[in-house]
């Protein structure tokens, strides 16, 4: 198996460990118990390393390829969930008499608890049938029917009752001690949004639930060091996911027996919601997520979406399909929290940092966790830091873990202010983050590597001072960089072999647009010295063993470890088949080129398909599950991911019109395990990033409290004719994490985006942008208030 050279002895294997191409060296390490022996690096493997297309890439292309809004069931109904009009109110009624007589109308189903939103302490401010509305868009009920213009004509039909309740949706507002409150108690539950002010048992005054304190050394004492004091004030937009494929389910509830098609970043956690909602044993459910059309942190869990098509099935016995139109999804699914944020950086003259202070408002609407993450404490060593984070509750749909919760906001703000700094001490932006980038983990190692790579391939010489373009169109430079934890997962999988030679790989995975199903196949390819195509790859489903969700890059990096090392098992056994025909002991074989071979003797060789007809007749099948990272907690920061993103734009300082031109990216994962589809994610980062920079941004009316802009008409995201050159660079990052040593990517390509403009902006034209979008009203009161234009 592997690199016949490097075997293992007494407990011991020789390890790749460093950058490719820069410091990669060979090391003895001990090996975990049972673990197949470390891959060498890239260029000695046969097809992980290698860009590969997707394996459903012609799937996709061709329409063959199943979304969970393409299925289609016998017997199939439609529905359409029934939504508040007004932002805050007491339900009184609910009228169902009108919708019931639409042709086609087979059931009507209303929440009589509130299934969204944080759990509030006191159970009276729910007193009555109904929840309590806090923003328009809530669900209330939903109507299945036969058609879904019926069951869209039903769920409008549905009169509500309301007593309308004062609200509010300005943050601002919100934050007085006189606004309107969206929750009479405390609210205590996990966050809905994930950006930080996660913990619970916070306290909480009116609509301002925190801070959520982080404290090390002593910050007033830092500024007293300090020769020079950079600060600001940062806003940022709420943002909302736009995955191709809205939320949506098909759910059959038949004789206590639960099949869901779900499109979800989790099989495992829709099958455990929907067990426990319904009453139902886990075996009794099973979920099915073919293809994914993205999920960028809001599509975990059953949703109102879920649950209302299984309580709908439960009334009619029918499968229900309910799939929520972009309106629904832009209100009611999730969002990246808006922010403001006041950051403070003091330094010393050489550039060493003395203190950090971070004060951060956000808002969820009615949920949780709408902090700006964890950059400011953690991206740069500075021994003085304090953080304070809150959030502000006001009358507007929950927000939603989304791409690095929290990190692109703390990064528009970190990295301006560092970059601020840099032309205060007379230094080079990168050159001043060579001497404050003093991680020891991981990342602080590829970031290095990272900015002197990217600087290179950008031409970050070209660089000119701030406002150098005489005309009315000016062209700047900047850089950015990001940082993302390594996060692991429990994650199993299978692989089985048949008699016939067949190789198959099943975990209940789901692969989110990224690429999962591909990776599996070269992982396992590579162990059993196969072609990708030769390996069958089934996922999605959770009859197969769980899978982890797809949240916090972790896939790759939890699910390649444990397909690899079920693979070796098999291989194991193949070649202990193999063992007495080729008149060899187990431990001189290989296998290689498709065959089990004897080392050292090339010749005495048997064809893989030969070595699997010795199997038994059922064939043979091993499982395995993701093991702690080699040496150290699979949580732990030591395993950080880095990436330095490098943007050129221009700024029509008349129009107010922002143009990137391009962006390089250096980024590292560990062990690239398909660089084409990796690139890929990298890019997808980047147009998201460029998206959120200058374009995205949900509307309220603060009149109605509705969104004003809930469809990707009025909701402006990037598009072909915005889309700049983009360069793609991969570190292969080795360091033997564990048997595959991949690590994350997807978070780390959207964190550093919007800062790297925001600092090209400012070399453009000599004029800082603090506020998010940097559209055309923006970056022209930036300049009036400046005095350039
Ligand atoms: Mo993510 S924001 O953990 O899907």
């Amino acid at each position: 198996m592997a690199d016949p050279t490097t075997g293992t002895s007494s407990g011991k294997a020789t390890f790749s460990l460093g950058i490719a191409g820069d410091d990669l060296r060979r090391e003895e390490r001990p090996l975990p118990e049972g673990e197949p022996p470390p891959w060498p690096a890239n260029s000695d493997l046969a097809v992980v390393g290698k860009p590969t297309a997707r394996i459903d890439a012609s799937a996709k292309v061709t329409g063959q390829a199943r979304f969970t809004c393409d299925v289609r069931l016998r017997g199939m109904l439609h529905a359409r969930r029934i939504v508040s009009s007004v932002p805050h109110a007491r339900v009184l009624a609910i009228d169902t008499s009108r919708a019931e007589r639409v042709p086609g109308v087979k059931a009507i189903h209303l929440i009589e608890r509130a299934l969204e939103g944080p759990v509030v302490r006191d159970p009276s401010a729910e007193a009555g049938r109904y929840p309590l509305v806090r923003y328009v868009g809530q669900p209330l009920g939903a109507v299945a029917a036969l058609t879904q213009e019926a069951a869209d004509e039903a769920a409008r039909l549905v009169e509500v009752s309301y007593e309308p309740l004062p609200f509010t949706v300005d943050m601002d507002e919100a934050m007085k001690p006189e606004a309107p409150l969206v929750y009479p108690g405390p609210v205590d539950q996990r966050a809905t949004a994930g950006g930080g002010g996660a913990a619970t048992g916070l306290p909480q005054s009116g609509n301002v639930r925190g801070p959520a304190l982080v404290k090390r050394g002593d910050v007033s004492r830092g500024f007293e060091e300090a020769e020079v004091i950079v600060e600001g004030t940062f806003t940022t937009q709420t943002q909302v996911h736009s995955a191709a494929e809205t939320h949506g389910v098909v759910a059959h509830l038949d004789d206590g027996f639960l099949t869901v098609y779900a499109s979800t970043q989790g099989t495992a956690g829709v099958r455990d919601d929907l067990a426990v909602l319904f009453g139902l044993p886990k075996e009794r459910v099973r979920v099915v997520t073919e293809y994914v059309g993205g999920g960028f942190g809001a599509k975990f869990g059953a949703g109102s979406y879920g649950v209302l098509a299984t309580e709908l099935s439960k009334k009619t016995g029918s499968p229900v399909r309910l799939v929520l139109d972009r309106t629904e999804e832009q209100i009611s699914t999730g969002n990246r929290p808006g922010t403001r944020q006041r950051l403070k950086i003091g330094a010393r003259r050489d550039g060493t940092l003395t203190a950090i202070e971070l004060e951060s408002f956000g808002t969820a609407g009615i949920g949780t966790g709408a902090g700006v993450g964890f950059g400011a404490e953690r991206m740069y060593v500075c021994p003085n830091f304090s953080g304070a984070q809150s959030d502000v509750f006001i009358h507007a749909g929950p927000g939603a873990a989304f791409r690095a919760p929290g990190m692109p906001q703390s990064t528009f703000a970190l990295e301006q202010l560092v970059d601020e700094l840099a032309e205060r001490l007379g230094l080079d932006p990168l050159a001043l983050r060579d001497r404050i980038d003093l991680r020891e983990d991981m990342a602080g190692h590829a970031h290095r590597v990272e900015r002197r790579v990217g600087a290179e391939r950008f031409g970050w010489s070209r660089r000119r001072p701030p406002g150098a373009d005489p005309g009315a169109v000016k062209r700047g430079l900047g850089v950015a960089q990001a940082l993302w934890p390594h996060i692991i997962r429990p994650a199993n999988c299978e692989v089985s072999v048949s008699r016939a030679g067949e190789v198959e790989v099943r975990s209940g995975v789901q692969d989110v647009g990224t690429g999962t199903r591909t990776a599996l196949a070269l992982v396992v390819a590579e162990e059993l010295s196969l072609r990708p195509e030769e390996v069958r790859v089934r996922i999605g489903d959770t009859a197969f063993p769980d899978g982890p969700q797809s949240g916090g890059s972790n896939v790759t990096g939890s699910l390649t470890p444990a397909a690899r090392n079920a693979a070796a098992a098999v291989g194991r056994e193949l070649m202990a088949r193999a063992a007495r025909k080729l008149h060899a002991s187990p431990e001189e074989l290989a296998l290689s080129g498709g065959a089990v071979v004897a080392r050292g003797d090339p010749a005495r060789r048997l064809p893989f398909r030969e070595a699997a007809a010795l199997l038994p007749k059922g064939g043979f099948s091993a499982r395995a599950q993701r093991s702690e990272n080699y040496g150290f907690s699979g949580q732990d920061w030591r395993g950080a991911m880095g990436g330095v993103q490098f943007a050129e734009v221009s700024v029509d300082v008349e129009t107010g019109m922002v143009r990137v031109a391009r962006i390089v990216a250096v980024h590292d994962c560990g062990r690239p395990i398909n660089p084409l589809a990796l690139e890929n994610q990298v890019a997808g980062g980047i147009l998201q990033g460029i998206s959120y920079a200058l374009f995205e941004e949900r509307l309220l009316d603060r009149a109605t409290g509705c969104v004003v802009n809930p469809d990707l008409d009025g909701y402006k995201i990037l598009g072909a004719r915005e889309t700049p050159q983009i360069e793609v660079v991969l570190l292969e990052d080795y360091h033997g994490t564990s048997s595959t040593d991949a690590r994350g990517i997807a978070e780390p390509a959207n964190i550093a985006t919007a800062a790297a403009i925001a600092n090209a902006f400012y070399n453009a034209t000599g004029v800082r942008i603090r506020e998010l979008p940097m559209n055309p009203p923006r970056v022209l009161a930036a300049l009036a208030e400046a005095g350039r234009n």
